[in-house]
Order: C-alpha cells, then sequence, then structure tokens
C-alpha cells in the first residue's frame, strides 16, 4: 500500500520504518529540512534500538523515502498519518497548532480521496476537529475520511512493540477506512478492535493514565512501606500475581517520566475538565508522582546531611533504559536539586549524556563508566534502571566511592546483599528492619 507519514519524530519514523518493513511504499515528512537531508542519507536523530538497521535497509530497498515537502507526502500516500507532536500548553491541554496545519495541508494538496489519520496521542474531538478542517479547505473536490489510530509503542522497544501489538485499535467511520486500515495490518495477526472515532481517541488516553495510575498507586503504597518497615517490591509482586491486577507497571521508584505520561496525564485532566469532569483520581496520581522526587531529595539529605560542598555521583540521566530520551526525566530533576543545593555532580549514563550536557548546568562532569563517576565521590545515587547497572564490581566501587553510601531511585539492587557489602543502602519503599 501507499503510505504518507507526516511528522518525522519518534512515532513517525517508528511507525515509517515497520510498514516499510512490512513491504510498503512509505514517505516520511517532515518540515524540519536539515532532518530530512540527514535521514536521506540514513541518519537518525533519536537512538531507538533496531530503528537504525530498519531505516537503513528499507531505504536501500527504495521502500522508504524522505520529504521536506508535505504536498509530495499528501501526493505519494492513499492513507496519512499524522504524527506531529502535541506538546503541553501551561495549563496542561495539548497543543493541538501542529495537527490544524497539517490538516491544512492536506486539504490544499489532496489530488483524490485520502484516508487522514490520526497517531499522535490527541484529545478526544480532535477528529471532528480534523474533519472540519479538511473540509472547510478541500471544498467537495475529494472524497476523504479521518480515522483514529492510537499508538502504543514504548521508547526503548518500540519497533517490537510495533511488530507485535498487544491489539491495534482503529477508530473509523465509514467501511472503506476499516477495510483499509484493517489490510494494512493485516500482517501482524494482532487482536484488531474496530471503534468509533472519539472511544479510540479515549483509549490512547485512558490507557496512558491507567498505567500512570498504577505507577502513583505502587509509589503511594511505598511511602507506607517505608514508614512501617515493609518491602514494596514484595507487595507488588504478591498484588501482581493476581491475574485482575497484573504485576507490569508495579515497580516502585522515582516516578514516571518522558514525553508521554506526563503530558497526557495533564491532557486528560485538562480535557475532562473542559467537558466538565473533574477528574480527581488523576490529579492526586500527578502530584504523587512529584511527591515521589521530593522524597527521594529527603533520603539524599538524611543520609548525607549536608549536601552543599558534597561530590554526588549519578547513574543514570534518561527517564528510562534503552533510550536517550531525558524529557520530563526524574534523574534531571533530582540532578538540578542537588546542584542547587550546591554539590558537584558526576553523571554516568550509558546513552543519555549527549542529551544531558544540553540540557545539565555546565558544572556537571559527564564520565565513560560508572567507576570514574564513583571516584571520590561522597555518595552513588541510582537514577535509572539500566541493565548494565545491575552488574557492577561493588568492591571496586566501595574503594573508589570516599564513603561507601547508594541510594537506589529504582530498586535495583538487593538491601540485604548491598548491606553484606559494606554500604550505607537507600532504596524505595524496602526500608528493612535489619
Ligand atoms: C508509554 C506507554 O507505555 C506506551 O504504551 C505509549 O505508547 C507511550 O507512552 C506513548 O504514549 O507514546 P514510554 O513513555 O516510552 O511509553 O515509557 P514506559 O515504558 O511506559 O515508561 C514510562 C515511565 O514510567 C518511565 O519513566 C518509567 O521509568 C516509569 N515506570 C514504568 C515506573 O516508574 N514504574 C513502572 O513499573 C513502569
Amino acid at each position: 500500500m501507499h503510505i504518507s507519514i507526516i511528522g518525522s519524530g519518534y512515532v513517525g519514523l517508528v511507525t515509517g520504518a515497520c510498514f516499510a518493513e512490512l513491504g510498503n511504499h512509505v514517505v516520511c515528512a517532515d518540515n524540519d529540512i536539515k532532518k530530512i537531508a540527514c535521514l536521506k542519507k540514513g541518519l537518525i536523530p533519536i537512538y531507538e534500538p533496531g530503528l537504525d538497521e530498519l531505516i537503513k535497509s528499507n531505504l536501500k530497498k527504495k521502500r522508504l523515502n524522505f520529504t521536506s515537502s508535505i504536498a509530495d507526502a499528501v501526493n505519494a500516500g492513499e492513507i496519512i498519518f499524522i504524527t506531529v507532536g502535541t506538546p503541553s500548553l501551561e495549563n496542561g491541554e495539548a497543543d493541538l497548532t501542529g495537527i490544524e496545519n497539517v490538516a491544512r495541508k492536506i486539504a490544499k494538496n489532496m489530488s483524490g480521496y485520502r484516508l487522514i489519520v490520526e497517531k499522535s496521542t490527541v484529545p478526544v474531538e480532535t477528529g471532528a476537529w480534523v474533519k472540519q478542517t479538511v473540509s472547510a479547505y478541500a471544498g467537495k473536490k475529494h472524497k476523504f475520511d479521518v480515522a483514529s489510530n492510537p499508538e502504543f509503542l514504548r521508547e526503548g522497544q518500540a519497533i517490537n512493540d510495533f511488530m507485535h501489538p498487544d491489539r491495534i485499535v482503529l477508530g473509523v467511520e465509514s467501511k472503506k477506512a476499516a477495510e483499509l486500515l484493517t489490510a494494512l495490518y493485516k500482517p501482524l495477526k494482532a487482536p484488531i478492535l474496530i471503534t468509533d472515532v472519539k472511544s479510540a481517541e479515549l483509549i490512547k488516553h485512558a490507557s496512558n493514565s491507567f498505567l500512570a495510575t498504577k505507577i502513583s498507586f505502587i509509589n503511594a503504597v511505598s511511602q507506607v512501606c517505608d514508614k512501617v518497615g515493609a518491602d514494596v517490591s514484595k507487595v507488588a509482586l504478591g498484588m501482581g500475581l493476581d491475574g485482575r491486577i497484573g504485576k507490569d507497571f508495579l515497580n516502585a521508584g522515582l516516578g514516571y517520566g518522558g514525553s508521554c505520561f506526563p503530558k497526557d496525564v495533564d491532557a486528560f485532566i485538562a480535557i475532562s475538565e473542559k467537558l466538565g469532569y473533574e477528574f480527581d483520581l488523576l490529579t492526586a496520581v500527578r502530584n504523587i508522582n512529584s511527591r515521589q522526587r521530593e522524597f527521594f531529595l529527603e533520603k539524599i539529605k538524611n543520609t548525607l546531611w549536608i549536601i552543599k560542598g558534597k561530590t554526588i555521583a549519578v547513574l543514570g540521566v534518561s527517564f528510562k533504559p534503552n533510550t536517550d530520551d531525558i524529557r520530563s526525566s526524574a534523574a534531571v530533576d533530582i540532578i538540578r536539586a542537588i546542584q542547587k543545593e550546591g554539590a558537584k555532580v558526576r553523571v554516568y549514563d550509558p546513552k543519555a549524556m549527549k542529551k544531558a550536557a544540553g540540557a545539565l548546568n555546565k558544572t556537571v562532569t559527564f564520565c565513560n563508566d560508572a567507576y570514574s563517576a564513583s571516584k571520590g565521590s561522597d555518595c552513588l545515587l541510582v537514577l535509572t534502571d539500566w541493565d548494565e547497572f545491575k552488574e557492577l564490581d561493588f568492591l571496586k566501587i566501595k574503594k573508589l566511592l570516599k564513603r561507601p553510601v547508594i541510594l537506589d531511585g529504582r530498586n535495583i539492587y538487593d538491601p540485604q546483599e548491598m548491606r553484606k557489602l559494606g554500604f550505607t543502602y537507600e532504596s524505595i519503599g524496602r526500608k528493612s528492619k535489619d
């Protein structure tokens, strides 16, 4: 099939590369001319495992093309996916300027029937606005449909999530739209839920907000565990073994970050309020999430007493492992807070240091590995749960640190083992009674 993707950011590139890999002819467009020039040469602006290879091989097979002309993209694809950004406005609402711009450009450049599919995360009723906008600018010359096909890709495993999804959600208004999208997704052999556009839009917001709620719930439980001396990871395991609850997304820690959960929870609260419903539950989810970072800072102070003048080693700056993305990263917030208190910070992250260098205060020292970060530091903070941090040589770390103190914001080590090794070890909701 001939497909166009408008917006070559994270979602657009993964979607475009995967559809090309499935044998379709795909054109990815973006108004960032420099980015498109790089992509044409196979230079990928983001780190996502497997994406580089997929883009290069499909470029070679000429199934994937890049353009900075939206008109060319609209011309090339019968199915047009909109994957432009929908950032948060000050009041939490999603900024839909990008979507509106694209809708107008599609309308002006259509040369026949087009199926316009929203894939960016958007508030409910955006589809209706897109339809109205395209009608207004295209006149009655060409027929079109608008559909909603939300993405459920996780950064760091997006290719696998695309190729092996739990479900595919299609919000459609016509038989033709349903048939085209069903045919496009047929090779994935996943359950397909066909529904109306508004329900599909809500499925995305509700799913992300529910996952965020699970995380905040377990983080709230971790606070009680901390106070009573119970172990939140055991509590989560015991809860998660109940099939109705499920064990995923019950890892207590520094709270959720990234470009999706914080923004989507805000947007769901904002759109609900606009529609006349106070989504108090989600307001609590958001508050618990930001308090989790404050609690961790308290722990640092309770362990080190005075932060000013101390050197602190930090492992992990990305918002989660296997990505170089630092947007709304808990690690970034914590580094900024300890710097503000006067600490010198030595950071190591396997992939995100380049992005972190652009965002953090210049006084941060970036190190080549966990050992070099630990050297001469008063304590070690673990802020992202990268696998490689689970296999460190702790006897070496102990020798390198000025004091054997580890504060683990992601609960990746066994408290008893760490104490046996001679560390003062603090984590989240696992204060054992020793
Ligand atoms: C999330 C959703 O999981 C995807 O399904 C969705 O498509 C995507 O948002 C999106 O809307 O585009 P992502 O933001 O890549 O994906 O990352 P997650 O793996 O969901 O993690 C989000 C945050 O929650 C991370 O900061 C992670 O460290 C934190 N987290 C996750 C926890 O603190 N505890 C957990 O148990 C799980």
